[in-house]
């Protein structure tokens, strides 16, 4: 689609492409979170990426990974239940989660399979990262060619050390919990390394990786719990906890540390539970991490036909499928972590009524804007009590505080780093419209940036220069916040000054003729949409099946042996 400026003036400092990652809704998939991923590119300017003169270009690709394709040719072979798909391949990896960008390389994510590579100006899939062996045994020995494998849908990148930080997760049955494995790739070729972190336990997965200059921070996103009894086919009765262990590990241990070894990590806690962190670049005076906690979130409770909603109304059909909305307000922390002993000081905290369903924010992601964030910019979707069933309010009735008389406003809200201030927000009156994840665009990049520099790096020691990244007045507070508003007439996408986005959108533009588009989860910014690397050694999908396409029927056999020929001939990959 090529969107419309319907209001406003769109600035022209408003440089590079938004990203957005989408599952994509497939009939019968119990679940919206495990349909096959999907990456939407919205270009800044107008009139590029093929839009005509005036319009900005939304471009929309399936990530057509091996999983996709497997999928495609062969849907009645997978069989969808409360943890996503099964097949006769294996476990497919929907890379809907995220978007990452590293320079101009671009990955989608998601907590149950490898980051896939995607072409930034097709969209086209390039391959997985990291050969199945180098991420060693799957998570259960499920067989097939699709190796099932849980892992992070927010890995990072390191700006300094050019290469991305990730976790594998390893299913201890006797425990019922998954031990931790630090998962690093340089980039180049077809291997990761991994490393085991000691006594690191998650009961529900590590949903979210943030780093430090030096350290790395892992924490158990308990707000997805794998309920055995509801694998089974009884009911789901697995609570959220009330806590999550986080861990802090040192960058140096683990480049010094033979690959397979064990690393040691210290130890913290956060209270509740959180989905998202983010830490600060600097970690001379401790790790400062943004906690964006999930209280009363629990994404192991969908919406099932027969539910009733918190009124004790039938729920909307519509809604069967989507996540049980927060039954609380959420909270955002920040706290300073002694690497050495774990110990945390809070330095701010934000929970308030209007802080219903925080899942989706935006920050300046240059290494600049890392060693020095000013603003933080959360979408709060407000409480839904549509989206709330009573079936998980009985399984929290004793941690349940009263629900909101009924439902509150969406609100995009820029906080302070450090105390957490509400600098300026935005109240969204329309509560039939859901605002999605916002992106964080910096001020005119280009003026700043040194071309001599890696996109993506620091600026190389010459302080006048930035990253690509990085815009004229790095840290949040300079620039644009982009955040797209989906709404029964049609999305719509709001431009707001990021310094100041309780003024309101300075512009808006909207679908051509008022189309509308599923759930948006999250999202980033890249400076531009290059076509990829082809020089760049990538997995292909025929260089990992053989000694697990043997043990399929022959007919899928032939299916698996077509897609991988598909993707290893690049004019049809
Ligand atoms: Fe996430």
């Amino acid at each position: 689609m090529d969107l419309v400026l319907t209001s406003g003036t769109w600035p022209r400092e408003v440089t590079g492409e938004a990203v957005f990652s989408s599952p994509e809704p497939v009939p019968g998939v119990p679940y919206a979170l495990f349909g096959p991923g999907r990456l939407c590119r919205l270009s800044l300017q107008p009139g590029t990426h093929g839009a005509p003169e005036g319009r900005f270009a939304w471009r929309s690709h399936r990530v057509d990974s091996p999983s996709a394709r497997l999928f495609g040719a062969a849907p009645e072979s997978f069989s969808a239940g409360p943890t996503g798909f099964t097949s006769p391949f294996g476990v497919p990896n929907q890379a809907n989660t995220a978007p990452l960008p590293w320079g101009d390389r671009l990955f989608a994510t998601w907590d149950v399979g490898r980051p896939a590579e995607v072409d930034p100006a097709t969209l086209g899939f390039l391959g997985e990262v990291g050969h199945r062996d180098s991420w060693g045994d799957p998570a259960l020995p499920m067989g097939g060619v699709l190796p099932f494998l849980l892992s992070s849908a927010h890995p990072v990148v390191d700006p300094e050390r050019d290469c991305m930080w990730s976790v594998k997760l390893v299913i201890d049955m006797a425990s019922g919990t998954q031990g931790v494995e630090v998962v690093h790739w340089d980039g180049t070729g077809t291997t990761v390394s991994r490393w085991p972190v000691r006594d690191a336990k998650v009961r529900g997965g590590a949903h979210c990786v943030t780093q430090s200059r030096d350290f790395l921070v892992l924490a158990d996103s308990g707000n997805f719990i794998p309920d055995l009894g509801e694998m089974a086919g009884g009911e789901r009765t697995a609570v959220i906890d009330t806590s999550t262990p986080v861990w802090v590990i040192r960058k140096d241990q683990l480049l010094s540390t033979p690959p397979g070894d064990t690393v040691e990590a210290v130890a913290s806690t956060a209270a509740p539970s959180t989905g998202h962190m983010y830490a600060r670049w600097d970690d001379g005076e401790g790790i400062q991490v943004l906690f964006e906690h999930m209280d009363l979130v629990d994404l192991g409770y969908r919406i099932e036909a027969g539910d009733l909603d918190s009124r004790g109304e039938p729920v909307d059909p519509a809604l069967v499928g989507f996540y049980n909305m927060a039954m609380a307000p959420n909270t955002v922390s920040e706290m300073l972590i002694d690497p050495g002993t774990g110990r945390a000081e809070t330095l701010g905290r934000l929970s308030e009524d209007w802080t219903h369903n925080l899942q989706l924010s935006a920050m300046d992601w240059s290494t600049e804007g890392l060693s020095a964030p000013t603003l933080h910019h959360v979408a709060v979707q407000g409480f839904r009590a549509g989206a709330v069933t009573r079936r998980a309010m009985q399984a929290y009735s004793d941690r349940l505080g009263g629900l909101p008389p009924e439902d509150t406003p969406g609100v995009l809200a820029s906080l302070r780093r450090g105390d957490l201030g509400v600098a300026s927000s935005y109240t969204y009156p329309n509560t039939g419209e859901q605002i999605t994840s916002p992106v964080f665009v910096p001020r005119d990049p280009a003026a700043h940036h040194d071309p001599a520099g890696r996109p993506g790096d620091g600026h190389g020691g010459d302080t006048t220069r930035r990253s690509a990244y990085g815009g004229t007045d790095p840290g949040g507070h300079d620039g644009f916040v982009v955040v797209p508003v989906l709404s029964d007439e049609g999305m719509r996408v709001d431009l707001f000054d990021a310094s100041c986005v309780g003024s309101g959108p300075v512009a808006t533009l909207c679908t051509p003729a008022g189309e509308c588009v599923p759930a948006l989860l999250h999202s980033a910014w890249m400076p531009r949409a290059p076509r990829a690397d082809s020089s760049l050694e990538r997995l292909r999908f025929a260089d990992e099946i053989d000694g697990h396409v043997e043990a399929l029927p022959d007919e899928l056999a032939r299916i698996v042996h077509a897609v991988a020929d598909q993707l290893a001939d690049p004019s049809g990959g």
